[in-house]
């Protein structure tokens, strides 16, 4: 396994290590991987033209750091356990020699059906093992997996199929979301309608709805598996060629494929994973996030898998059949780590503390946060009442791009603080500038947070478009890359992410993070969640616009909650920070991972209630007339 750091002194010292020699602090942890044929040269990099490189000319695959690399010791541990969406169905468990001989299995499957080295495989399939197994499928021959979550529409699918060239799709007929049955294959059949690329589908049998098969392009899974087995050889890759394509959802234009390559990729999640949770051996590990995104690609599946640990996979939602799911979860299998986003548990939150009853939770030694801030109010629940004041939290800030954790506590050994994500992790040098690109040098400053120096993770380039990731992440500010969130470091030199740049209110020459009004909005005991953004205002420059999702309102009505929110705002911010407008709505427009489309409420917040461009990425389009009934009644 890669070495752990274990004490705060640790940290200090192998910090200061990674950032005056980050190339020597690397190749150490590099050498504890196992490598065809080591480096010739640790790192090059240019920020001007967006290039790096680590472990160059470096050869090795990723699955034999995974399989080969532990087989010996741990080949009959649970690599990976999986719970279905029906609590009452069977748990699959794989050790990691089940999981070995099913991943080479359909390796072979793929070489067979004509996937050689550098093909491009699309996947779009729910939550279930396979989805893993065809992954490490993909890097078991050297072909390059993109997998998009399976909540897409067809639209969104087929553009992503189309961008990466993917010759060979891999989907199910449909899969299981709680009370609900998603006809995934009848999505993935309207996408590849317009994707003349794919050749071939291959379709696991997961809910036995009806599906089509159209004969030479679609096979199922069964049928394939039942006629091959045996191992292969695993591809020779160099370091730098592409692991995986990922799109990032963003909120406009086309969506970008990050690229990320292996051997950084590698070393990064791995050592990330388990400094970040101080994974142990024997420790049960469950990240609630869907391998669709990021968060799941790197620790769920590769960080997880490259330290030897069990990763639970869930297949379901945490609110079926009840909001008790996760802790259920917990109890069931003794989780020890337990990772998930402020969205599930705010909403959790929401329903009240009666699905904590008669769970124990006792197993629980470390939880952690990803994806967007974490309000206050969510973090001492989930501190108080799910890590019962004895887990520490790891609010853990990263990006698709970057492809793991940057900003983090290490649990338990670097002292957390509410909604702060605290100090950088090993060889990461933040840089805060101002618009200008001056960096503000010591603490108690706030601006744009870029990052000085390259890491082993990050993102190489976008599938196809070099120039678009270069002026993306490397030309607002020179020899940085751009992370597009504004961030404070404060007194103690501790990070606060205070949400995307673009997301800042500047009101009266009073700059904060729309995450911070909504922090203190949200403080507000019958407040679920909300949102705010900047309007055009006549005196102040911008005004704030707030939308709030109330779980029930007081004998006030909506003007006593109105009132006592802009009494709150003024105690945790100061007078200049309440919202010029609350408007009271069911929900809000959040895209599938949970992120909120402030563009729509920008508009909405502009008086502007129609046109809202592609809301096609929408849990639920519907809560935008909603909204737009909402606002208007406002004036
Ligand atoms: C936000 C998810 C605050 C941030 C891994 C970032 C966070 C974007 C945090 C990336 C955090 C992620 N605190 N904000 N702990 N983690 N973010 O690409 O704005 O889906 O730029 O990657 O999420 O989202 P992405």
């Amino acid at each position: 396994m890669v070495p752990k750091i274990s004490t705060l002194s640790g940290y200090i010292f192998e910090y200061q290590k990674s950032i005056t020699n980050p190339t020597g602090f690397w190749a150490n942890i590099a050498e504890t991987f196992y490598w065809r044929k080591k480096w010739d040269q640790v790192l090059t990099w240019d920020f001007k033209k967006a290039d790096v490189k680590w472990f160059l000319n470096a050869k090795l695959n990723i699955t034999e750091n995974i399989f080969e690399r532990h087989l010996f010791h741990r080949g009959n541990q649970t690599a990976i356990i999986w719970e279905p969406n029906d609590p009452n169905d069977a748990t699959v468990k794989l050790s990691y020699f089940e999981l070995f001989d099913k991943v080479n299995q359909f390796a072979l499957i793929l070489k067979q059906q004509g996937i050689e080295k550098g093909d491009r495989v699309a996947i779009y399939m729910p939550m279930v093992p396979e989805l893993a197994i065809t992954m490490l499928a993909c890097a078991r021959i050297g072909a390059v997996h993109s997998v998009i979550f399976a909540g897409f529409s067809a639209q969104s699918l087929a553009d992503r199929i189309i961008d990466a060239g993917a010759k060979l799709l891999v989907t199910s007929d449909g899969g299981y979301r709680g009370s609900k049955t998603i006809p995934i294959k009848q999505i993935a059949d309207e996408a590849m309608e317009s994707c003349k690329c794919v050749k071939t589908a291959i379709v696991l049998k997961r809910t036995n709805e009806p599906v089509t098969m159209k004969p030479g392009r679609d096979v199922w899974w069964h049928d394939l598996t039942q006629q091959i087995n045996g191992t292969i050889e695993a591809e020779i890759m160099d370091a730098e060629d592409p692991l995986f394509i990922l799109y990032t959802s963003g909120s406009t234009g086309k969506p970008k494929g990050v690229v990320h390559t292996i051997g950084g990729y590698m070393v990064y999640t791995a050592y990330t994973f388990r400094n970040v949770f101080q994974y142990g051996d024997g420790d049960i590990y469950f990240c609630s996030a869907d391998i669709g995104w990021i968060t799941g690609h790197s620790y769920l599946v590769y960080g997880p898998l490259l330290t030897g640990a069990t990763t639970l996979i869930f297949e379901g939602i945490p609110t079926w059949p009840d909001a008790g799911r996760f802790w259920e979860i917990v109890d069931k299998y003794q989780v020890n780590q337990f990772y998930t986003a402020p969205t599930a548990l705010r909403s959790l939150m929401a329903m009240g503390m009666k699905w904590l009853d008669g769970k124990h939770l006792t197993s629980l030694k470390v939880l952690g946060t990803v994806g967007e801030p974490i309000n206050e109010e969510a973090w001492h629940w989930y501190h108080d009442h799910i890590g019962k004041n004895r887990c520490p939290i790891v609010d853990t800030w990263w990006q698709t791009e970057t492809g793991g954790i940057m900003i983090s506590p290490l649990a338990g050994i670097i002292p957390t603080k509410p909604s702060y994500a605290t100090l950088p992790f090993m060889g990461i040098r933040p840089a805060i500038v101002d618009q200008e690109g001056n960096e503000l040098m010591g603490n108690s400053v706030e601006g744009n947070l870029c990052i000085a120096y390259p890491w082993p993770g990050m993102a190489r380039t976008i599938w196809g478009d070099h120039e678009r990731f270069r002026e993306t992440y490397f030309s607002t500010f020179q020899n940085l890359y751009f992370t597009g969130d504004g961030v404070k470091r404060d007194e103690d030199g501790y990070y606060r992410i205070l949400g995307r740049v673009d997301d800042v209110i500047n009101v009266s020459g009073h700059r904060m993070g729309t995450a911070e009004v909504e922090n203190a909005i949200n403080e507000h005991p019958l407040v679920n969640e909300s949102a705010v953004v900047g309007y055009p205002h006549a005196i102040k420059g911008q005004g704030i616009f707030a939308f709030v999702v109330c779980t029930e309102f007081s004998t006030g009505g909506e003007e006593g909650v109105r009132n006592s929110i802009l009494v709150g705002v003024s105690k945790f911010i100061g007078a200049f920070a309440r919202p010029d407008k609350i408007v009271f709505v069911k929900g809000l427009p959040k895209t599938r991972s949970g992120k909120i489309m402030r563009r729509i409420l920008r508009n909405i917040a502009e008086g502007q209630y129609t046109n809202f461009g592609d809301t096609t990425t929408l849990l639920d389009p519907d809560i935008v007339t909603e909204i737009v009934v909402a606002a208007q009644k406002l004036g």
